[in-house]
């Protein structure tokens, strides 16, 4: 790309960069060496210094229309001259009742009913909180378990990481991590598995773990199982044919439900609505955001099926069903941001798009595997992953050299630890995605 070399000191001028306290970020180095972006538009973001970068992971995958999509961007414009706020407790506001109705009418059956929140880890939790509250309102709240997965991201609540499965995330709060909560085995086996394209064929019989956990807890405690269908903040971690559809069965089997974390997975990136539709799995409770406004306003929440909403609207009218919501529940600029999303993606068939793209993402990646330190190469959907072999004592530098190299370069990816995450937006051009291959390879090459 024709543009200024990337200069550190011209992101900085002027700008206090001390008050702020980053999140998931190397605050230190970070400050010695600033990453802005001031502006963004389809598929590129634009720095203070007038560099433009490619946005290879649709934001942090959630900008899956693109930046600033005219319509979506109109759609909120619009909003803000009619409703601001409405309280979200005992009033309603009607994009709230039409983004639900919208949602429970993607959603795969009998996933009819919806509860916002805002954020991905809020969604989880309230995902969480449902589940056992709803064995409560059945009379059978001595099912008071929840089992995540190993290497599972559930966002950053206490119940999300408690579930959750990833070891730093959750090492520093150890004490005060929720009780009763274990997890599934991971489904990665390199010697088994390393450089598949698209599902693995080998691992369905991991999902026995659970029954594993079923014998060692018994069933009447647990309440709950949750997984990303794709595990996606781990780095990829595409499900074996058959694993999911065997979790459907045991959990059917034990009467305990099923949560989909889509927080990732829905809304394009696996080339459907939901990601449910394109494993043929269907969860009791799925959880949502990013994507739903393609991340324009945050928005996030759950999708739940008709028998989990069934069992708590009995007793008094007088008396709350759930306890549990948030101020900016259902907020009438997100609504009306995902309402305009929602139209986009079926009106621009961004999906089917979407599912085009997927063999190019593929071919992109997959040409990476000879190239240095590479050890596995994941794809599925508008996803994938190149894992690196680490540098030897110090794992995750060669991540960020990559990262850093990319991004000096023009091309935004991600890297969590010694892998690196790929998810273009639906409206990526097939030759954006081939940048993004060049640009990762040439860095591969660079730090090696
Ligand atoms: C599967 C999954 N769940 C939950 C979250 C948390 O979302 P948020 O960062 O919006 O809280 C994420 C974020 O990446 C995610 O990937």
């Amino acid at each position: 790309m024709n543009q200024p070399a990337f200069d550190p000191s011209a992101q900085q001028d002027e700008l206090d960069l001390d008050a702020l306290w980053l999140p998931f970020t190397h605050n230190r180095l970070f400050k010695k060496q600033p990453r802005l972006v001031d502006r963004a538009a389809g598929m590129y973001y634009h720095t203070p210094d007038g560099r433009r970068l490619l946005d290879g992971l649709s934001g942090l995958w959630c900008s899956n229309a693109g930046h600033r999509h005219p319509k979506i961007v109109a759609a909120v414009k619009a909003q803000l001259d009619e409703l601001d706020y409405a309280v979200a407790f005992q009033v309603g506001h009607p994009k709230a009742f039409a983004l639900a109705s919208r949602l429970a009418a993607l959603a795969p059956e009998p996933l009819n009913h919806v509860f916002f929140a805002n954020s991905g880890s809020e969604a989880c939790d309230t995902a969480l909180k449902i589940a056992l509250a709803y064995h409560k309102a059945r009379g059978d709240g001595g099912r008071y378990r929840l089992i995540g997965r190993e290497k599972g991201y559930h966002g950053v609540g206490f119940g999300g990481i408690s579930v959750g499965g990833i070891a730093p995330n959750r090492k520093a709060f150890a004490g005060a991590l929720l009780p009763g909560v274990d997890h599934l085995r991971h489904t990665v086996d390199p010697a088994r598995m390393a450089f598949s394209r698209g599902q693995p064929a080998w691992g369905a019989h991991l999902a026995e773990d659970l029954e594993r956990l079923v014998a060692l807890h018994d069933a009447s405690t647990i309440a709950a199982v949750i997984v990303e269908p794709m595990q996606g903040s781990a780095g990829v971690i595409v499900p074996p044919i058959g694993y999911l559809e065997r979790l459907r069965e045991i959990c059917d089997a034990h009467g305990i439900l099923l949560i989909f974390d889509e927080v990732i997975t829905g809304f394009g990136r696996l080339g459907h609505w939901f990601g449910a539709e394109r494993v043929g799995v269907t969860p009791d409770i799925v959880t949502f955001a990013k994507g739903v406004t393609s991340g324009v306003v945050p928005l996030g929440g759950v999708v739940v099926s008709d028998t989990v909403h069934e069992a708590f609207m009995h007793g008094p009218e007088h008396l709350l069903e759930l306890f549990h919501g948030y101020t900016y529940s259902g907020h009438p600029l997100a609504c009306a941001a995902g309402l305009a999303t929602l139209e986009v993606y079926e009106g621009e068939g961004l999906f089917a798009r979407a599912l085009g793209l997927e063999p190019v993402l593929e071919r992109v990646v997959h040409s990476l595997r000879e190239e240095p330190n590479v050890v596995d190469i994941r794809n599925f959907g508008l996803a994938a992953a190149v894992e690196l072999a680490p540098r030897a004592g110090a794992a995750g530098l060669r991540g960020m050299e990559v990262f850093q190299h990319c991004f000096e370069r023009g091309v935004m990816l991600r890297c969590t630890g010694d892998i690196i995450a790929l998810g273009p937006a639906c409206i990526a051009q097939a030759s954006e995605i081939e940048a993004m291959g060049e640009a990762l390879r040439d860095a591969l090459r660079a730090v090696a």
